[in-house]
């Protein structure tokens, strides 16, 4: 019995290795080489558990969708969220969602029908090209996604065009995913892509944070405009 129990841990601490460190540090190198894989279908389950059920209406409220709004859930998978983020948006709104994979779109679509939801498009299509006019979108939200797109940056230049001016962009991140970046990571690629932090929700291990398109002062524009004539000139 002892020697079972010795046996049994030894294995779960290896599958916790295995999960916490291995597949972080690939998924990193497989980031750092623009690399990076969508999570498969065939695992959908993974993200579909009673634990993170138990906690999305807490991260959908830190998320802020209102009633009315035009909301793209960028990365949805099997749509954990996605029921009850359409319910938000209400009758009147929107949820927009899109998928790289076919499958997992097509496992939102169902429970959107079950849910005898009419306020729910979907689309199968990439981050870095989406499928929606300039400033069409109030809010686009993404749980545990931005480290899984081979380029973040195009991707985040995309929400910026969809998002109309006065847009929010909310990125939830969970350490368990293997493609897990820190707030501080996430904080100066997201500034970087020309939005600027509004909140902060969470702790480290599931942190929601939200952005706002970052409007330059007349003092900064003017700067700017002095610098591209600057360069014309040289
Ligand atoms: C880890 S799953 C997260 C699913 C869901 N947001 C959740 O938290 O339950 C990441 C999702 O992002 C999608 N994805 C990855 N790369 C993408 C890309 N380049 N464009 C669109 N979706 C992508 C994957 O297909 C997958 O469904």
């Amino acid at each position: 019995m002892h020697r079972f129990l010795t046996i049994l841990i030894a294995i779960l601490l290896g599958l916790a290795f295995f999960w916490l460190v291995v597949m972080k540090v690939v998924s990193r190198i497989a980031a750092s080489l623009g690399a990076s894989a969508p999570c498969p279908a065939a695992v959908g389950w993974l993200v579909d558990n009673p634990i993170r059920r138990n906690y999305m209406h807490s991260l959908l409220d830190r998320v802020g969708i209102r009633p009315g709004e035009r909301v793209l859930e960028l990365g949805p998978g099997p749509g954990v969220f996605t029921v009850a983020a359409a319910k938000r948006a209400g009758p009147q709104g929107r949820l927009v969602a899109v998928d790289i994979q076919t499958r997992m779109i097509e496992q939102v679509e169902l429970r959107a029908r079950q849910a005898g939801l009419t306020n729910v498009e979907t689309h199968v299509a990439s981050a870095h090209s989406l499928p929606l006019p300039a400033a069409s979108v109030d809010r686009a939200f993404l749980v545990t996604v931005l480290g899984e797109i081979p380029n973040p940056d195009r991707a985040l230049a995309e929400l910026h065009r969809v998002l109309t001016p006065d847009g929010v962009l909310s990125v939830s991140e969970e350490f368990l995913d293997p493609d897990y970046p820190t707030a501080a990571e996430t904080i100066r690629r997201v500034e970087a892509a020309g939005f600027r932090l509004a909140e902060r929700h969470g702790n480290f291990w599931l942190y929601t944070l939200n952005f706002r398109q970052s409007v330059e002062s007349a003092d900064e524009r003017a700067f700017h405009a002095a610098g591209d004539n600057f360069a014309a000139v040289a």
